[in-house]
């Protein structure tokens, strides 16, 4: 049977570390949680089975593994120590019989987007970004439509522009939208990536910007940033706008949900997995469901796959626009929307139209 493997890490210290060693979970303090990560060895999760291929009934066998590290941790560790336990992470996968190893979370995120990883393993590697950006534009249309939002006349902006997930956003939103707001913290990245959007054949006028308050102008908005703290707060949001968060931690503060009834937040990157997918692992998505990048992971080994796939922080439209029709022929879907991890009904739809002012 063919296989993969997925690495995980701890996001929410005390949630995450909760859901395999309760009670370590309860009984250590976040900053202790932080502390103690950098000295655990790599941990092996689950076995993940039951997936199957839509198209050609094809099932595969997965491991979830473990590197220990908190996103904290691994933002403030020097690069080259993160390297090594995402390594050696990957030499238990390797161990296990993987085919090809997905990067969950900041172990993409860290130094080169997973290019040095994949060139210390011999099982190939794939970062799981093109899968994401295609999932996350997907939720955005479709909120956009629930919401009468024309995305040809729409005003959009993605947060973390210059970013391997952000970047591509913006190439494949700047051929779909009127105006595009690149937002980021350097304005030379952003200018560079402005310019080489400033294509005749793209439908965005494009500007670029380091001020978050910009986002007032935008009815659409992607945020995919690493920050390790909340970006976006209800005064910077403009009424009756969508707002896909895709960061792991989030981006969006809970503050919007309290105060603002007049915006719509989805969560950015869940897809239904095909077939009876069991995790033997709660990692905090409703049964049968997981993260985009994952899938990416699961969708190239079904298709037999087994190569470096979506590496780096400029990948290109190309790689998204294969990587999707690998996963839809395979059955994977995007998931139902959800707003801060619940379910965004069609009266809740109903209700954030009703408080922006979106008559039918
Ligand atoms: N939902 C999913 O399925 C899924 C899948 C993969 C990844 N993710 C999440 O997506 C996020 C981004 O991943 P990535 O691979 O695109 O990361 P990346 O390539 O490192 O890009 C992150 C971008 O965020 C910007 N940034 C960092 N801190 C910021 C701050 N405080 N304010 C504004 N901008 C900031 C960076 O700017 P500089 O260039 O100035 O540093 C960079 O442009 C992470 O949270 C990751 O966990 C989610």
């Amino acid at each position: 049977m063919d296989t993969f493997a997925f690495i995980i890490h701890p996001i929410d210290p005390k949630r995450d570390v909760s859901r395999k060693f309760p009670l370590l979970g309860w009984a250590l303090s976040e900053p202790l949680i932080h502390f103690f990560s950098a000295y655990f060895p790599p941990i092996y999760i689950s076995e993940i089975e039951g997936i199957t291929s839509r198209a050609t009934g094809k099932q595969i066998k997965g491991w979830l593994v473990a590197c220990p590290y908190t996103a904290t941790r691994m933002m403030q560790l020097p690069e080259q120590t993160v390297y090594r336990k995402i390594i050696q992470t990957g030499h238990l996968a390797e161990k296990l019989g993987a085919k090809i190893l997905g990067l969950g979370a900041f172990t993409s995120v860290v130094g080169d987007a997973g290019v040095t990883i994949a060139r210390h393993l011999d099982v190939p590697v794939t970062s799981g970004d093109a899968y994401t950006v295609s999932i996350a534009l997907q939720a955005l249309r479709r909120a956009a439509a629930q919401m009468g939002i024309f995305m040809r006349e729409a005003s959009a902006a993605v947060v973390g522009a210059t970013g391997a997930i952000g970047r591509a956003c913006a190439e494949l939103l700047a051929c779909e939208v009127a105006e595009l707001t690149l937002i980021g913290r350097r304005r030379d990245a952003l200018d560079v990536l402005g310019e080489s959007l400033q294509d005749g054949s793209n439908t965005a006028r494009v500007r670029v910007s380091t001020e978050i308050a910009d986002l007032h102008q935008a009815q659409l908005i992607v945020t995919v940033t690493s920050a390790l703290q909340v970006v976006l707060q209800p005064e910077h949001l403009r009424p009756g706008s969508v707002i896909c968060d895709v960061s792991r931690p989030r981006d969006v503060s809970t503050r919007v949900a309290d105060l603002r009834e007049d915006v719509l937040v989805i969560d950015g990157g869940m897809v239904d997995v095909p077939g009876q997918v069991d995790f033997h692992f709660d990692f905090g998505l409703p049964r049968g469901k997981t993260y985009a990048c994952m899938a990416e992971t699961m969708a190239l080994a079904l298709e037999g796959r087994f190569e470096d796939y979506t590496l780096g922080r400029e990948f290109g439209r190309g790689r998204v626009e294969e990587i999707t029709s690998i996963a839809e022929k395979h059955g994977f879907r995007l998931s139902g929307l959800r707003s801060f991890e619940r379910l965004i009904t069609p009266e809740r739809i109903a209700w954030v139209r009703g408080k922006a002012g979106i008559r039918d």
